[in-house]
């Protein structure tokens, strides 16, 4: 059956009103596809009721905080920054296991919307957790940041609060068609996933600020240079291995970034982007100029599966 979305923002609408009622929820927005028009239908259901809060984790890319949350603002949601980097980077301070660093972000997440909805008088979390989070985190694949209750966490009684998931039946086509019937802007229903757990899974190794501030560098370039190219994600990660290279016929032990690009209709499956040679030597030689603590650039020419689209 086709999907339609009007029944379906009508019904969604209806729910959380009924949901809230007359209390306060918050919904936790990255300024994603998945999270913003969760909070439009929060937005639509009970109003200013619900706060849209945008959580800076110190993890996200550059400038990212003020853009997204001046969006929200403009589109008329009730948008708050919170600035919590700290929690995040100690508690992923000495992990490199893939499963820990993601388990650690998940617990720090929760632990710190619960602390913000206590604190705003929230007892309802609406969170944009889509299908494909939940099969890959039931797989065991990776445990995504969003999936709690369909794996035995309860939020209740972990964090004190309950979660509403509207779209947790939607996979990403079908949000993105949601997200343009709600009218919201074209750069909010096209924009390219971004992970919860944002640069933190974009890092291999320990998580430490100065690595998050190198692949920021790193992401910025890759963006910017396939802005115009048709493809489901674009962006760098950093290698936990050192590369010898040589910079003035001297020796220099440096870091190595990997650039991956993909095509996919839902991320459960994804092919490699075509991207155009010159393309891919003009982000090598900006990361090389920008960066100079990396000693090599790579493509990464893995479809999923066998690999994911992410690194951990
Ligand atoms: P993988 O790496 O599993 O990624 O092929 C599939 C899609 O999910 C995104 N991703 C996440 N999104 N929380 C999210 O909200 C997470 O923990 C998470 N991990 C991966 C990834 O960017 C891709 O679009």
């Amino acid at each position: 059956m086709k999907f339609d979305p009007e029944g379906f923002i009508n019904e969604k609408i209806s729910w959380l009103k009924k949901e809230i009622g007359n209390e306060i929820a918050f919904a936790a927005t990255s300024g994603g596809v998945d999270s913003t028009v969760c909070a439009v239908l929060a937005h639509r259901a009970v109003g200013k009721r619900v706060i849209v809060g945008f959580l800076d984790d110190g993890l996200m890319r550059e400038g990212e905080p003020d853009e997204v949350v001046g969006r929200l603002g403009r589109m008329g949601l009730n948008a708050k920054l919170y600035c919590v980097a700290d929690p995040f980077f100690e508690a992923l301070k000495g992990l490199t296991d893939p499963e820990e660093k993601r388990k650690a972000f998940r617990e720090t997440f929760h632990r710190t919307l619960s602390h913000l909805a206590k604190e705003e008088g929230a007892r309802f979390l609406v969170q944009g957790t889509i299908a494909a989070d939940v099969v890959e985190t039931k797989r065991g694949v990776k445990s995504q940041h969003n999936v709690l209750d369909q794996i035995g966490i309860s939020p209740f009684r972990e964090y004190g609060f309950r979660v509403l998931e509207p779209l947790v039946d939607l996979y990403k086509p079908e949000v993105r068609e949601v997200g343009k019937r709600l009218g919201l802007p074209r750069e909010v229903f096209q924009r390219r996933p971004f992970p919860g757990p944002a640069l933190s899974v974009r890092v291999l190794g320990e998580v430490t600020p100065a690595k998050v501030s190198t692949v920021r560098k790193a992401t910025k370039i890759v963006e910017e240079e396939t802005a115009d190219l048709k493809c489901f994600q674009a962006f760098a990660v950093l290698m936990n291995d050192m590369a010898t290279g040589v910079e003035g016929g001297r020796r220099k032990f440096g870091e190595i970034v990997v650039v991956r690009a993909v095509d996919s209709k839902d991320a459960m499956t994804a092919t490699v982007t075509r991207m155009p040679w010159e393309r891919l030597e003009k982000i090598r030689n900006r990361i090389l100029e920008d960066i100079p603590s990396v000693v090599k650039v790579l493509y990464d020419i893995t479809p999923k599966p066998p690999s994911t689209i992410e690194y951990i």
